[in-house]
């Protein structure tokens, strides 16, 4: 009983936040995508990380959609959904920043960059702005250890980063 009123209350938040914000997703867009890959059951992977990549998570009136289209069952769909990383159930910002914390970046001050970009978006490691602009997440190691601190935005790597470059850094990102 609880537990379905908190999910409820959940929901009742995330859609608020969606009809706030104008982030709800275009069906029709959703159905190109499908279209985009013939509508095949094969496709199912691609046709999510199109979706994931242009809305930046996976709604699940999304998931019925391709449910219905590709004629998976929805519950395939979602737990794929669920196993992979490269997959949000929950509302994303338009911009994912990941700041790295491994060893290397750790020692030059990744823990100070980290601190500055929260100040400036107002959001903790695992969380997204209420303008959905900002995601920001820790990780171990971008694979660049040489130009530690590492800041990843949407893919993009600054590196040498310092706590006084960053707001330059974010505003670059509309
Ligand atoms: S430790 Fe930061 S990129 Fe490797």
């Amino acid at each position: 009983m609880l537990f379905s009123r908190l999910r409820h209350e959940g929901r009742k938040r995330i859609e608020d936040r969606q009809e706030l914000r104008g982030a709800t997703v275009d069906r029709d867009r959703v159905d190109q995508i499908i279209a985009k890959h013939h509508g095949e059951a094969s496709s199912l992977i691609q046709v999510l990380l199109d979706i994931q990549s242009e809305h930046h998570w996976l709604p699940a009136e999304v998931l019925e959609r391709v449910s219905e289209k590709l004629e998976v069952p929805f519950t395939r769909i979602q737990h794929i959904a669920t196993f992979y990383k490269a997959f949000s159930l929950v509302p994303k910002g338009r911009h994912e920043i990941h700041i790295c914390m491994g060893t290397a970046c750790h020692v030059r001050g990744a823990a100070r960059v980290l601190d500055r970009v929260q100040d400036l978006t107002g959001i903790r490691p695992g969380e997204t702005d209420l303008d959905l602009k900002f995601s920001l997440e820790t990780v171990n190691c971008l694979g660049c250890c040489a130009l530690g601190p590492v800041m990843e935005i949407n893919g993009k790597t600054h590196g040498k980063m310092v706590p006084a470059g960053t707001a330059d850094v974010l505003k670059s990102y509309e």
